[in-house]
């Protein structure tokens, strides 16, 4: 037997960070080179079609043509949801957040089409995943009082067309929510959402019940709701800096921030100790099509003060941009300017990566037996 880590007291109250726990098939986080897909760099799956790179999460394959057609016609096929919960999603109420909307929505989607296997629903919850997302948001937001669906355009190019975000470019707005729905499939076995939904389905909790447990997870502001809340972040020094977008502007803002102990959002990570690849790619595409947008270009000058402003003044172990760091700024300048639903954006796409991490602890893992009930230990200290 290999030792792969020694508990000692000092990992106690540490968020289990950096203890092994399991395997992961999707993805994993490598601290000096980032995200890699089932082997893949996260770079270079950036222009493939979503259909391609979930087929790769959920195979481990690349897939032949004739296989990647085969699993978008499924995709296709199940992408429908009935008129009753389309009906109970735009009668939820609209007070709270889009995520409580959003998990809620995942457990009407459990109530009426559930099955109870987690392959099928697995299956059923990724073709289903933009529809309900999109009724969510268009609900939440009273742009458009229904739905209308066409899964014969493609998995993302449908989504874009069902969220009715008023005033926009649809072409570019489509390729950059393409992108962002790629880089946010998975982040390795570990991320907070990913490891409560395989929790909660240890239990045998059914894929849907999991996945929704996993939104919530997903919704607080240290995980996926730290992409809404560096958009505000970026928005509010931009008001502040009244025009002087230069690097010493934004260094003395940065600076003063820090000083009042506020924290610089959208930089650091528990795993990574560079840039985040997601981010650059993202950072590529923000320069190359939004470089005139001018909280395009604050996010760029962040980039380059922020990691020298925290390594000098706080000393972090990660004073790079995370994902978070450009998404907002690029979804605003691509016309999506409505931050609050950014981790429902988060989430349609790591629902992927969870569904499959589920179906793998449940039905593959330890020879088929799947992985018993999470039931970590506590030391008992009044
Ligand atoms: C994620 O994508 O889940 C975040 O980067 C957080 C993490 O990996 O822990």
């Amino acid at each position: 037997m290999t030792t792969l880590f020694t508990v000692t007291e000092e990992n106690l109250e540490t968020g289990l960070r950096g203890i092994p726990v399991g395997y992961c098939r999707t993805s994993s986080v490598d601290p000096q080179k980032g995200l890699f897909y089932c082997g893949h760099p996260i770079a270079e799956l950036a222009g493939w079609p979503s259909e391609k790179v979930i087929y790769l999460l959920q195979t481990g394959k690349e897939g032949t043509a004739a296989e990647i057609e085969h699993f978008t016609d499924q995709l296709k096929e199940h992408a429908n949801l009935s008129d009753a919960v389309i009906s109970h999603i735009f009668n939820l109420p609209r007070e709270g957040h889009p995520m409580d909307l959003f998990s809620a929505a995942i457990l009407i989607v459990k109530m009426f089409e559930g099955t109870g296997d987690y392959q099928k629903d697995c299956l059923n919850l990724i073709a289903k995943i933009p529809l309900i997302a999109a009724c969510v948001i268009n609900h939440h937001s009273g742009w458009e009082k229904g739905i209308d669906s066409d899964p014969s355009l493609g998995y993302m190019e449908n989504f874009s067309r069902m969220v009715k975000v008023p005033n926009c470019n649809q072409e570019q707005l489509g390729d950059v929510l393409k992108l962002f729905n790629i880089l946010h499939y998975d982040h390795g076995g570990g991320n907070l959402s990913a490891f409560v939904g395989k929790c909660v389905a240890s239990g045998l909790q059914d894929l849907y019940g999991s996945v929704a447990a996993a939104m919530s997870a997903l919704a607080g502001p240290r995980h996926g709701l730290a992409n809404q809340l560096t958009l505000n972040f970026l928005q509010r020094m931009q008001a502040d800096l009244a025009g002087d977008l230069t690097e010493k502007g934004v260094r003395s803002a940065l600076e003063k921030m820090v000083e009042k102990k506020e924290l610089i959002y959208g930089f650091g990570h528990a795993v990574l100790r560079v840039e985040d690849p997601r981010a650059t790619v993202q950072y590529a595409l923000a320069k190359e099509k939004f470089s005139d947008n001018s909280l395009v270009q604050l996010a760029l000058l962040v980039r380059q003060v922020g990691p020298q402003v925290l390594q000098e003044k706080l000393h972090v172990a990660c004073p790079y941009p995370n994902v978070d760091a450009i998404s907002g700024s690029l979804l605003t300048a691509a016309g999506f300017a409505y931050p609050e639903y950014y981790t429902v954006l988060f989430g349609v796409s790591r629902s992927v990566g969870i569904a499959l991490q589920v179906v793998y602890e449940r039905l593959l893992a330890r020879g088929g037996k799947g992985t018993p009930i999470v039931r970590p230990k506590y030391i008992y200290r009044p």
